[in-house]
């Protein structure tokens, strides 16, 4: 038999003992087709095959569409259309979805459960770079002694930028109060724990905060959240994580692994569309609220609560609409809360937690550890049978190895001057993985809607991305020399 085939055969016999495989229904999987051709409604496809459906290993980046997006949608915009204004309030029977004064907190519990919180502990609010410049108004209060921010050299930009905005708005120098963590190994961008506690505590009685991803965008690195933050904080330092990476991919533990603070954003793992509502959580330690009773007849109670950038939205529910102007926090995460939000946004939300609410974290953990180490036992095969044949190495995994220290994102790194003509092959076979210039291309089973099969799908289309570049190489390089080359790819830095 065809060993593409057999290959094809094992994969579907893998995926028909998945216990979660029924979950893929829920999603919307673009059709090669829908993908190709830049209208909504694909025409009849020119090419035999293109009303298959496409190879999607792209939730690192934005998760595909729940079916329930848009019958949810579709009755917030029925009720805006037929209740005005009443439908913050009026309860409508025959939609699923809360009025819109309590869409925020109707996702909450399910949300609390994806990343291992109390409910109290968890809003639903802004998008992850705002999220994490309130954290940091919180929790970035800056000494004399204590003025350091630890996070990584190689963190997402957006990150960085917060970061440096937040020391220059304390009137600090980020080349003296920014400290980042590089890999110590010149040919790897793995941050090992050991490492990471060593940077800890060279700058420890100077650092007020601790910032790091829970999975790094790039390598797909998974960092022991537990372990860094009791380490960061045995030294009296703040510690927050951005999850972006993290949430609905790897199980989370925010309330036990005593986290200070979290952000995290919802269109890649969770599934809720492009910039869609983000997250937060605030330790249960943290968002206490204590009142103490008006110090004169008639007066009013006072509050004691962390500081905060505040808005309406955080002051309580029952005094919300009185507009006293007394600003009086919502017990926990709520209380960070300023605007009202999006309900295009939070309705998304809840159709993508709907499918969460029929499985739970550990049963897709146990999924995507398969399936990625399934990706990986191809990449080295395919790997190994491309090396027999050039007698080099052509691309190489820069992912820890170890399923502990990796969530479902599995990241390439391919020889220099291959990316352009590798992507350019996989989206012509209907393959979605993103990439990372110069030479890195992420692929992300996704345990809620990927499969073996589409694994499988990918390392066939790989396979023949490659050896197409690989030929446009040479060609180019038999005709410019070795002149053309680019920036390190993996057969310089291995
Ligand atoms: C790790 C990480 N941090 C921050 C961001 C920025 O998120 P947002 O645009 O929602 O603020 C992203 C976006 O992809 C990200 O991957």
């Amino acid at each position: 038999m065809d060993p593409g085939q057999a290959g094809l055969d094992y994969a579907r016999q893998l995926d028909s003992k998945d216990k979660l495989r029924h979950l893929r229904d829920h999603f919307h999987i673009p059709t090669k087709a829908e993908l190709s051709q830049t209208t909504l409604h694909a025409s009849t496809p020119s090419r035999p095959g293109q009303d298959e459906p496409s190879t999607y290993l792209c939730g690192n980046s934005l998760g595909l569409q729940p079916k329930l997006t848009q019958k949810y949608m579709q009755q917030y915009l029925s009720t805006w259309a037929t209740k005005g204004v009443y439908g913050h309030f009026k309860e409508v029977e025959d939609s699923e979805l809360a009025p819109w004064l309590h869409v925020d907190d109707d996702c909450v519990p399910a949300m609390a459960k994806i990343v291992g919180a109390m409910e109290s502990e968890v809003a639903v609010m802004q998008t992850l770079t705002a999220n994490l410049h309130f954290m940091m108004a919180s929790f970035y209060r800056p000494s004399k002694e204590r003025h350091k921010i630890i996070l990584e050299g190689k963190a997402f930009p957006s990150d960085h930028y917060a970061v440096e905005s937040h020391i220059r708005h304390h009137n600090l120098d980020p080349t003296t109060s920014m400290v980042l963590l590089e890999s110590f190994k010149p040919e790897s961008s793995i941050l090992e724990t050991s490492h990471i506690l060593s940077i800890i505590d060279a700058h420890a009685s100077e650092t007020a905060l601790l910032l790091l991803p829970g999975i790094q965008f790039y390598t797909g690195q998974l960092f022991d959240i537990n372990t860094i933050t009791a380490h960061a904080q045995s030294k009296g330092i703040t510690v927050g994580w951005d999850l972006a990476h993290a949430v609905g991919n790897v199980p989370l533990s925010l309330h036990d692994w005593n986290v200070d603070f979290a952000v995290w954003c919802t269109y890649k793992y969770l599934n809720c569309g492009p910039g869609s509502i983000g997250g937060c959580f605030v330790h249960e330690r943290h968002g206490r609220v204590d009142e103490h009773p008006p110090s004169t007849p008639g007066g009013e109670p006072t509050f004691d609560y962390t500081p905060r950038l505040s808005g309406w939205w955080g002051s309580s529910k029952s005094s919300r609409f009185a507009m006293t102007n007394r600003f009086h926090p919502i017990p926990g995460a709520g209380g960070f809360q300023l605007s009202n939000p999006s309900v295009a946004d939070t309705t998304a939300l809840r159709a993508s937690l709907d499918v969460f609410k029929q499985t739970d974290m550990s049963k897709l953990r146990e999924k995507s550890l398969r399936l990625t180490a399934y990706l990986q036992t191809w990449l080295d095969v395919l790997a190994k049978e491309l090396e027999g044949r050039l007698g080099r190495k052509c691309f190489g995994i820069i992912t820890p190895r170890d399923a502990e220290q990796r969530g479902a994102q599995i990241s390439v790194l391919l020889d220099d001057g291959l990316l352009d003509a590798v992507m350019e092959s996989l989206e012509e076979d209907g393959i979605v993985v993103d990439e990372r210039k110069p030479s890195v291309i992420r692929v992300a089973p996704a345990p809620l809607y990927n499969n073996h099969e589409d694994v499988f799908r990918f390392i066939e289309a790989f396979r023949s991305a490659l050896n197409h570049a690989l030929t446009e190489k040479e060609s180019k390089e038999s005709v410019m020399g070795n002149g053309g080359r680019g920036e390190k790819g993996w057969s310089e830095i291995k």
